[in-house]
């Protein structure tokens, strides 16, 4: 069961679509799949339409049991299969888990405990916030690959720089086991000489291996799949097919990991 953090500093750079590109393309594969939203905004919540449940992802961080993580999941509106995608969803108050830990407080992670306690998934994604924060700690104490988001520019590649020291942070410190599962560049646009900069930058830092082919073009059939609710490849023009078709590439390189 790989999971996987979809992670970026930057706000708004496309981690809920590419955690979401993800499953859908994971779902359309017939593979069951786990989106945790651990971003208190609860974008991939609502673009997913969870069912509502009792309980959300801020009681398992409570309460990190095998019993409450199984209380909190919950079906969604994704299910059009063949696969199956789950949510732990979000909820505002999620947010009081991100607090800054004291100085010399040891982290102890709690989500990891609630996953290991977990099975019966192909795939589980954690959609994070627009932070370094404890809530993106979480998740990559609890994974196995980081994926971090970029767009090609200035300073959203200076954050790809503090994500990477941040996943090797992680790994030194709670979680040996994880990995840098590479970079999306998303919303690249082909005639933009300083996206092609900026790429070719990315490249040079952190070898050509490390950035995950095709880049993500900027498409709007991104913002209707989201604005629908639905998976990408529900979207039937030339951009749905061609941003799912990139989706599905990208699942592929990551389940062979
Ligand atoms: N490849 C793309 N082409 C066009 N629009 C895109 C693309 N990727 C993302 N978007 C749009 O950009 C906006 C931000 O994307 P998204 O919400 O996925 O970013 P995020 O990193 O999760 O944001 P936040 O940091 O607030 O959680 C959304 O409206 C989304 O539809
Ligand atoms: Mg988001």
């Amino acid at each position: 069961m790989p999971v996987i953090s979809v992670v970026s500093l930057k706000g708004g750079v496309g981690k809920t679509s590419v955690t979401l590109g993800l499953a859908g393309a994971a779902t359309a594969r017939g593979l069951a799949s786990l989106v945790i939203d651990l971003d208190p905004q609860g974008n991939a919540t609502s673009i997913l339409r969870a069912h509502p449940s009792k309980t959300s992802v801020a009681n398992v961080l409570e309460h990190p049991t095998r019993a409450e993580i199984e209380a909190a999941l919950t079906p969604c509106d994704w299910e059009i299969g063949p696969g199956e995608v789950d949510v732990l969803a979000s909820h505002p108050s999620v947010i009081r888990f991100d607090s800054w830990t004291q100085p010399g407080a040891v982290f102890k992670p709690k989500l990891a405990k609630a996953l290991q306690q977990l099975e019966g998934y192909d795939l589980v994604l954690i959609d994070c916030p627009p932070s370094l924060g404890a809530l993106t700690r979480e998740a990559l104490a609890a994974s196995d690959f980081a994926l971090i988001v970029t767009t090609p520019s200035y300073f959203a590649t200076k954050g790809v720089e503090k994500a990477v020291a941040e996943v090797e942070e992680i790994r030194k410190s709670v979680n040996p086991g994880l990995k840098l599962a590479g970079i999306v560049v998303n919303r690249v646009r082909s005639v933009a000489e300083e996206h092609q900069y900026r790429v070719d930058e990315l490249g040079t830092i952190y070898g050509k291996a490390a950035i995950l082919k095709p880049f993500m073009p900027e498409r709007i059939a991104v913002t209707q799949a989201e604005g629908f609710g639905t998976p990408v490849y529900g979207v039937k023009t030339p951009g749905g097919r061609e941003v799912a078709g990139i989706f599905d590439r990208y699942l592929s390189t990551l389940l062979r990991k």
